[in-house]
């Protein structure tokens, strides 16, 4: 069976974004997909500090919060749904250091792993906080599902998230599509495997070194 892990980015447990994730997971239930919502919004988790320890150690130097226990269910997970409220106009604080941990920290292969990513504001910047959220995929051969509209609700509250009926429609599709690309994926690695990833190059400088 596939398995989605959906990170709650926001401190509501229950708020806009919690809604947005809400109605992916009643779809991916009907799809058969297992699911587990995770809520990080909540943590005071702190922003990477470059300090090298995970490329030694293959974990991230800080267990005080969630990372290093995310990393484990990612890397056995077939997608990863990232839900963020927008401050400001980005992804709000807490969910972008988790993400950079959680991407930089980890060396598994996320090949062919689903990345989705919703975000939820009240009336401006879903569209550039969508954008850097896709960023972390798109950097780490993770295909990205998409749907009839991006990924986005409008509200302030979860209640006006329930009358953004397009928003909701939104991450409905998105869930069917994002099972149906989990499914193909695991059903073609079956059969003719992954692709080769050339790795030999790591090019800071004009000249190579
Ligand atoms: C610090 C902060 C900054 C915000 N910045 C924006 C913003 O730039 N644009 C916007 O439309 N809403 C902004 N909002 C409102 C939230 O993005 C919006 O209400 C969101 O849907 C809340 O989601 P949640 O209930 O899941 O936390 C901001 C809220 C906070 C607390």
């Amino acid at each position: 069976m596939a398995k989605v892990i959906l990170l709650n980015g926001s401190p509501k447990a229950n708020g806009c974004t919690a809604t947005a994730l809400n109605e992916m997971v009643k779809i991916f239930h009907e799809e058969g997909v297992e699911t587990e919502l995770i809520h990080v919004g909540n943590k005071g988790v702190r922003g990477c500090i470059s300090c090298g320890y995970c490329v030694k150690n293959g974990k991230c130097i800080f267990n005080d919060d969630l990372v290093n226990e995310v990393a484990a269910k990612f890397e056995l997970a077939d997608g990863l749904v990232v839900g963020s409220p927008v401050y400001y106009g980005s992804p709000n604080g807490t969910i972008l250091s988790f993400m950079d941990r959680l991407f930089y920290s980890t060396s598994f292969s996320k090949q062919m792993k689903v990345g989705a990513a919703v975000v939820s504001c009240r009336r401006g910047g879903n569209t550039a906080s969508f954008d850097v959220l896709n960023k972390y995929f798109t950097i780490s051969s993770m295909p990205v599902a998409s749907s009839t509209y991006w990924n986005q609700v409008h509200g302030f509250t979860a209640e006006d998230v329930k009358k953004d009926l397009e928003g909701l429609q939104t991450m409905r599709n998105l869930a069917r599509n994002m099972s149906f690309m989990m499914k193909a994926f695991a059903e073609t690695r079956e059969k003719y495997g992954l692709p080769l990833q050339e790795c030999e190059a790591f090019t800071s400088f004009p000249d190579g070194k």
